[in-house]
């Protein structure tokens, strides 16, 4: 059983940098969790400190339910993927993918198993008698991975080992960590920025900014039912659209209004928004939400809004729409039938089932 526990865990760096700001984090046993937040956020700080590279300023960290904040980094049995990958330039790829396990002094004949093994999942057979630099990008990322197999970990880490690759490339990484994960059902933790890796790869996404986990949840559960503002706005693209306006009630019912457009809200939604009554807060709708009431065969009127039309972008499989209600701009995502005229006026309905309601100052989520 491989479970890690982060409780209360920070780091301060000299100069009173504090990079990670008390952490509680639970990942279960042969769980892939992504840790996904901007530049800057904490996530190799907190990767550092799992893998034992970097000290604990305050709390503990447990790997099988054993503390191991003290436990040198080379026997926590713990493997990270680097995002240089960190190969070394003399050494043949085998002796890369080997060099760890020489050094655990590890039987010969065991080693060879190992290594041909890895290759095998990882397809890069052919390329052991070669030297990093006689390798393409892709093929050095798995051999980093390879490097970390070998050693048949509780624990595999991965900072950002996609960052290097071209879009392509990345997908098809993507989808092989995907199944090398399903193969060899270990504790992952995946750091990326990249919200689209973690949406796709993470059975469980946690959300870091400033050194402050923010959510953590299944992708879905994140997609829809975000936190706050941030993790709105930082997960799904395009990004969620969002206005400032007013909560107004007008015989009995409620409505957001924006100065320039007005739309009705759900019942389900009255009870948490009545104490916001006549108060400014931050609407958010996601751009798929959103739609041409051209092909609409019945929207309820109070939902619709008309706004500029400013840019149209064909996606191929869809369109997104850039549109102005003359306080805000925001963005439609539509059929690739949908070819609206630019600087045109335009109708388009919110499904107001789906919208969110963030507290203008606290910007936590209100509904
Ligand atoms: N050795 C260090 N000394 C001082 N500050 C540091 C050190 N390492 C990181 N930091 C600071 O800690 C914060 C978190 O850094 P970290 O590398 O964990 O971010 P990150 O989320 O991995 O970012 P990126 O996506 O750019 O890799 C940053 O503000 C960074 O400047
Ligand atoms: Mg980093």
């Amino acid at each position: 059983m491989a479970q890690v526990s982060l409780k209360n865990v920070t780091k301060i760096f000299p100069g009173n940098i504090k990079a990670v700001d008390s952490i509680n984090l639970g990942v279960e046993n042969k769980e892939f969790t992504v840790l996904v937040g901007p530049s800057g956020c904490g996530k190799s700080t907190t990767l550092r400190m799992i893998a034992g590279l970097e000290d604990v300023t305050k709390g503990d960290i447990y790997l099988a339910n054993k503390r191991i904040n003290d436990i040198p980094a080379k026997d926590r049995d713990i493997a990270m993927v680097f995002q240089n990958y960190a190969l070394y330039p003399h050494m043949t790829i085998y002796d890369n993918m080997a060099f760890g396990l020489k050094l655990r002094h590890y039987p010969r004949s065991e080693i060879k198993r190992r290594v041909q093994e890895a290759a095998e999942i990882l397809g890069i057979k052919h390329l052991l008698e070669r030297r990093p630099r006689e390798l393409s990008g892709g093929e050095r990322q798995r051999v980093a991975v390879g490097r970390a197999i070998v050693r048949k970990p509780l624990v595999f880490l991965f900072d950002e080992p996609l960052s290097n690759l071209d879009a392509k490339l990345r997908v098809q990484m993507r989808t092989e960590i995907h199944k090398l994960h399903i193969r060899l059902q270990t504790t992952m933790i995946y750091v990326t920025h990249d919200q689209t890796e973690a949406m796709t790869m993470g059975e469980r996404i946690a959300i870091l900014k400033d050194g402050l986990l923010q959510q953590v949840d299944e992708p879905i559960a994140v997609y829809d039912h975000p936190k706050n503002k941030f993790v709105a706005g930082f997960i799904g693209s395009p990004p969620m659209n969002f206005m400032t306006g007013k909560i107004i009630k007008k015989d009995g019912r409620f409505y957001f209004n924006e100065g320039r457009i007005e739309v009705k809200l759900v019942e389900d939604m009255y009870e948490k928004m009545s104490s916001y009554l006549d108060k400014e807060v931050i609407f958010g709708i996601r751009s798929e939400d959103i739609y041409d009431k051209l092909f609409i065969s019945e929207a309820p009127p109070e939902n619709i809004v008309r706004v500029n039309c400013e840019v149209v972008e064909p996606m191929g499989s869809e369109v997104y729409l850039h549109l102005n209600t003359g306080n805000h701009t925001f963005i439609a995502r539509v059929g690739a039938h949908d070819q609206p005229k630019v600087n045109q006026d335009l109708e388009v309905v919110f499904d107001m089932s789906k919208v969110h309601f963030f507290d203008k100052h606290t910007e936590e989520t209100i509904v």
